[in-house]
């Protein structure tokens, strides 16, 4: 298993995980060698993902065991919909229902009004003209299952045609004159994605369960050894900052009919409250216990004091996770991971995780160091103390099994 983590050939706009862009995401076919390995090897019926983000590794479980008992969790209601559309695909009323939504965008009628915080700063006015045309087309659409996909399909479109930089995952406007220099393809573009890809929305599954929620919170009903195989890539304490999942998500979310997203209600309140509300985002009690805390205390001692707060408000959250996933999960844990830096200080995200595992029952199978060769996110981040600050270019992978 993991003989070969390279993947360098590997293109994602050939399967399902290139037709939507998500911050972070998993390299696809390293999932899938790790879950049919243990597959293989053991008796597994569920397979959890506690920050699903885009679905890859459950996705990648369906592909493998399409009866898999399949369960995910994520706060940011975009994910939610991502994953829902890549795990439940379309039905057969596909066909009909594309040529319903082309005849409702090339004849529109009774557009409906949509608006939103900043709108005209995000959109060229003839941008959100020609967006106007396809949402109202797509809420005209009746069924559930090809309706969600429709707007799946919109969120690259949006993010396309909007005035946000792409070389970044937070919302930065671009030059004026980069701005004015975008041609109007939107309805064409948008129609052609949806012909291009549908064939890859074919399999589904019938045995999932999607959580809309902060998982932190869920864990309180989960039952002891629940899942067989607890398998993510947890935020690594960058939400606010490099990778905020929830800003690079708001435009699609504010484009998309509220009917057809998961929210618990507070989620539109702001550009930054998903991130907030995320892993590490907020400062709550501190709970840590002695062993936890001494697990970061080396980097504390290095990192200036303004900083201790965000680090501890993230291992504070991040070691309650670690706690009830050890508590959840019956055989294997495996994790995706970085080691961010705070103050030019590069915290060792990887063996805190390794350390953790092991001193709650769970041994480490594999460790394995993995170069990442395309990032959205910069190799050089920020400059402090007029030094250059590097962000992640590794990422780890490891696979612990519960002591038996
Ligand atoms: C690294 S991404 C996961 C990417 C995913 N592995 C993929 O391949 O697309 C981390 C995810 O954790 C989610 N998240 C952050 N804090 C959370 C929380 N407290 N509860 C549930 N999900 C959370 C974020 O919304 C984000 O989607």
């Amino acid at each position: 298993m993991l003989d070969n983590i390279d993947y360098r050939d590997y293109k994602k706009c050939d399967d399902i995980h290139g037709t939507v862009l998500y911050p972070a995401v998993m390299v696809a076919p390293i999932q899938k060698d790790i879950l049919k390995n243990l597959i293989l090897r053991d008796e597994i019926a569920s397979v959890f993902d506690p920050f699903h983000g885009s679905g890859t590794s459950l996705y990648e479980a369906m592909e493998i065991a399409p009866n898999m008992h399949l369960v995910g969790c994520d706060i940011n209601p975009l994910a939610n919909l991502i994953t829902r559309v890549k795990l439940q695909g379309v039905n057969s009323n596909i066909k009909s229902d594309i040529n319903e939504l082309k005849e409702h965008i090339i004849e529109p009628k009774d557009i409906s009004y949509f608006s939103f915080p900043n709108m005209e700063k995000w959109f060229r006015t003839d941008i959100i003209e020609s967006l106007k045309i396809v949402r109202s087309a797509i809420t005209k659409i009746s069924n559930d299952q090809n309706r969600l996909f429709f707007w799946y399909m919109l969120c690259d479109i949006i993010r396309k045609y909007s005035n946000t930089r792409s070389s970044t995952y937070k919302l930065h406007i671009k030059e004026a004159d980069a701005i004015s220099r975008m041609e109007n393809n939107v309805i064409e573009d948008y129609i052609g994605s949806v012909e291009k890809n549908i064939y890859k929305f074919l399999h589904s599954s019938n045995n999932f369960i999607l959580y809309k929620c902060n998982v932190l919170e869920k864990f309180r009903d989960f039952e002891n050894e629940l899942f067989d195989i607890s398998i993510t890539s947890p935020p690594y304490g960058d939400n606010a900052t490099t990778v905020p999942y929830g800003q690079f998500s708001m435009l699609a979310l504010y484009t998309i009919d509220r009917k057809d997203l998961e929210l618990e209600g507070w989620e539109l309140d702001n550009y930054s409250i998903i991130d907030s509300n995320s892993l590490g985002g907020k400062t709550k009690n501190i709970i840590m216990n002695d062993f936890e805390k001494a697990l970061i205390a080396p980097y504390l001692k290095k990192i200036s004091v303004a900083k201790h707060k965000k680090v501890i408000c993230f291992f504070n959250d991040y070691f309650l996770f670690l706690r009830e996933l050890c508590r959840v999960t019956k055989k294997y844990i495996v994790l995706t991971l970085g080691n961010r830096t705070v103050d030019r200080v590069q915290i060792d995200l990887t063996n805190i995780t390794k350390t953790f595992l092991e001193k709650n029952g769970f041994e480490n199978l594999k460790f394995v160091k993995r170069e990442i060769p395309i990032k959205r996110t910069p190799k050089v981040t920020s400059i402090v103390n007029q030094k250059p600050v590097s962000s992640m270019n590794y990422e780890y992978i490891i696979i612990h099994r519960r002591n038996t």
